[in-house]
């Protein structure tokens, strides 16, 4: 489990080859084990394995990020982190052979729990792609777009789009990443 943890990667580049369907379930299926406010499950999946509907998606991605987020993240981010979000936003991400749409059924939970109740999925899906050999990365971008998402979906109004996952064979191998010392981001009491 720590092993898995430790090598979770943000992914922006993937190879053609197709992805199983089987693998795709037993990635949703350890999502869906997340836990949940009151285990109300709010999570919804799209599996976006279609080329055209992939390329919509990246699209909207693109246009998030040329609208303002790239202006903005050419300023906040480390200039590495920022030429792989820029590829990933201009092609790299729409370019998995699967894209994972998570939405939350803005019906299932109070607006307080409902993100919170989201997030433990999402990772659990993260984790399960790499058990699988697989790349991921949890992406928003699109989701600045969420209605013209939820549209092209056709997902219901109380639907909110939260998260865009590629799933793919990583074109790259990633070593670990940055993450600070855990003595530098806890007391101890
Ligand atoms: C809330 C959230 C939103 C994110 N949105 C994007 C995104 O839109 N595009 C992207 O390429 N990465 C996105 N990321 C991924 C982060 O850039 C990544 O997790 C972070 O840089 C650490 O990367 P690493 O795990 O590869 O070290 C997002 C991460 C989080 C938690």
């Amino acid at each position: 489990m720590h092993e898995i943890a430790l090598r979770q990667r943000a992914h922006r580049a993937f190879t053609d080859r197709p992805v199983d369907e089987d693998v795709i379930r037993a990635i949703l299926t350890t999502a869906t084990r997340a836990p949940s406010a009151e285990n109300t499950q709010p999570w919804r999946f799209v599996v976006v394995r279609d080329a055209a509907l992939r390329a919509r998606i990246g699209d909207l991605t693109a246009r998030a990020w040329s609208g303002g987020g790239r202006a903005w993240a050419q300023k906040s981010l480390p200039s590495g982190l920022f030429a792989d979000v820029d590829a990933g936003a201009t092609g790299g991400v729409a370019a998995a052979p699967v894209l994972v749409v998570v939405s939350a059924d803005t019906t299932a939970c109070v607006p307080a729990v409902l993100g919170p109740s989201i997030w433990p999925c999402v990772q659990n899906l993260l984790l399960a792609a790499i058990a699988e050999g697989l790349g991921s990365a949890l992406t928003t971008l699109a989701t600045a777009f969420g209605d013209e998402l939820r549209t092209l979906l056709d997902l219901a109004p109380t639907i909110a789009p939260q998260a865009v996952v590629p799933l793919g064979y990583p074109a790259v191998e990633l070593r670990p990443g940055r993450r600070r010392p855990i003595d530098d981001v806890t007391t101890w009491r």
